[in-house]
């Protein structure tokens, strides 16, 4: 983007320097990524400019991505991130099979983060305010009353046929086309994962992931005593396909298990090219994907993405999901659509828990179907692309010089790097002791990498959290002296 003042000698054009006004106000946080700002015809009065110029300049922003129109409702700041606040290095990682063995660092990371006397950064956990919580729960006591019996009863391994009918049917907007056969709901989208990799690996074998990758993946990874390989990971486009395939050639490589839309913790969205790229590769190594597509309902993208899923035509895609992040995490509620895998996926399902609790899928269904439940998605991503804002600005203004912040797509999570003098695992204890818990690099890889790396979430924000991260800051900041 070009500012006025590095033009000098062209004329500016009215609507060019009202532009320009206005990503000044925007890079100054005058508006944040989810505001909208002044209607075409309030800037033109305001700024006394003609209707047709005042259209000119907010064409020019939709084109620059500054700004989005949405039907009936305005001009809307997009996802911006502050063109001077650089985004983290990305290591190569070890390219040789690897057993997992971080069991216990995850465990302890697990228990502090749930103490309540403490502040959460590191936790990716949705805020309840953020949640259609009564909403949920009138609809869950209607569903029991009218469904009786039936609500208390056991479900079909496959889960209860009204859900998977609305999952099938939201399926569409991710490229797939599916059917309620096609979709067995788990308790939560960890459990589609697990019956996954249970229905394609064997003790001993590696499956492909990303690098760096979301933590409890690689706990149910060592409790299938499954091994690792760790692709190198793009902060923008995901998996490095190059690397990916001289795996696949060497035949080492039983499964592969990604998170192709915002990742966790990195926060990328797989290009569609890629994963169309991804999808023939896998067939043509046999190989199949365990796709984890949880966040893709909050990308901050125009439109919802697609997944590999919507490009594999050999049933070699198992893509996992869940309704975690968006409505309810403790009603459980999860599904996979396992392709040529799904009667294996069902076998285990029934062996493991014989389906999933009746009532919360019945509850499910009826907010998908009856509860607007793009409305809810569209209103939440705004608050969460504010907050990823803020929290972005503040780390610039409280974190050591040299720290690097990601850019996410969507979700709410950053993978932070801070100078290499930092250890995340001794940050992490200090922050401790002031009553701060983080999630610490190393708990995202297996060879204890990343030590100077850091997971925070801004699910929420609050003049406590701001004062949380400047603390941290400082107790980064005493590290690097
Ligand atoms: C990438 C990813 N997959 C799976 C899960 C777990 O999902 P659920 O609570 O639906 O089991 C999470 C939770 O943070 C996650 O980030």
């Amino acid at each position: 983007m070009k500012t006025a003042t590095m033009m000098p000698n062209r004329k500016i054009p009215r609507y060019e320097e009202l532009a320009e006004d206005i990503t000044r106000m925007i890079e100054q946080a005058t508006f944040n990524p989810g505001d909208r700002i002044p209607s075409i015809r309030s800037i033109s009065r305001q700024m006394n400019v003609s209707i047709t110029t005042a259209m000119e300049a907010y064409r020019l922003l939709e084109d620059r991505d500054l700004v989005e129109a949405r039907p009936q409702s305005g001009y809307y700041v997009r996802p911006y991130y502050p063109r001077i606040a650089p985004e983290p290095n990305m290591p190569s990682p070890n390219k040789n099979p690897a057993a997992v063995s971080i069991n216990d660092l995850v465990q302890m990371v697990y228990k502090d983060a749930q103490d309540k006397n403490l502040i959460p950064l590191g936790a990716a956990i949705p805020n309840p305010a953020n949640l259609p919580v009564e909403k949920l729960n009138r609809i869950l006591a209607s569903v029991t009353r009218r469904k009786g019996v039936q609500s208390i009863s056991y479900e079909t391994a496959c889960g209860f046929e009204g859900l998977r009918t609305q999952v099938a049917r939201r399926a569409f907007h991710t490229g797939c086309r599916l059917t309620p056969k096609d979709i067995l709901i788990t308790s939560g989208c960890q459990e589609a994962v697990t019956l996954s990799l249970m229905a394609i690996c064997r003790p001993g074998d590696t499956v492909a992931i990303e690098s760096p990758t979301y933590f409890h993946h690689l706990q149910t990874l060592e409790a299938l005593n499954l091994k690792v390989v760790e692709i190198a990971t793009n902060l923008r486009e995901g998996i490095n396909l190059d690397d990916l395939e001289s795996v696949m050639q060497k035949g080492k490589i039983r499964a592969c298990l990604l998170i192709t839309n915002i990742s966790n913790p990195l926060g990328f969205l797989m290009p569609n090219e890629k994963k169309k790229a991804l999808a023939k590769m896998i067939a043509r190594y046999d190989v199949p994907l365990i796709e984890d597509d949880i966040w893709g309902d909050l990308s901050f993208a125009r439109e919802r993405p697609w997944t590999v899923k919507a490009f594999d035509k050999k049933g070699l895609v198992l893509l996992c999901s869940s309704i975690s992040k968006t409505l309810a995490p403790g009603y459980r509620i999860g599904w996979v659509s396992a392709g040529r895998f799904q009667p294996e996926v069902e076998r285990l399902k029934s062996i493991m828990s014989m389906a999933t609790a009746t009532a919360p899928q019945m509850a499910v269904a009826e907010f998908l179907a009856n509860g607007g439940y793009d409305h809810h998605l569209r209103r939440i991503r705004r608050i969460y692309m504010r907050q990823v804002w803020w929290m972005t600005q503040t780390i610039r203004k409280f974190f050591p010089s040299g720290t690097r912040v990601s850019r996410p797509a969507g979700g709410y999570v950053l993978w932070v790097e801070l100078p290499k003098s930092v250890d995340s695992l001794r940050l992490y204890e200090s922050a401790l002791k002031a009553k701060i818990t983080i999630a610490p690099g190393p708990i995202f890889s297996v060879r204890n990498g990343y030590r100077n790396y850091i997971r925070l979430h801004a699910a929420s924000w609050s003049d406590e959290i701001e004062k949380a991260l400047a603390t941290l800051g400082s107790l980064a900041e005493n590290m690097t002296k």
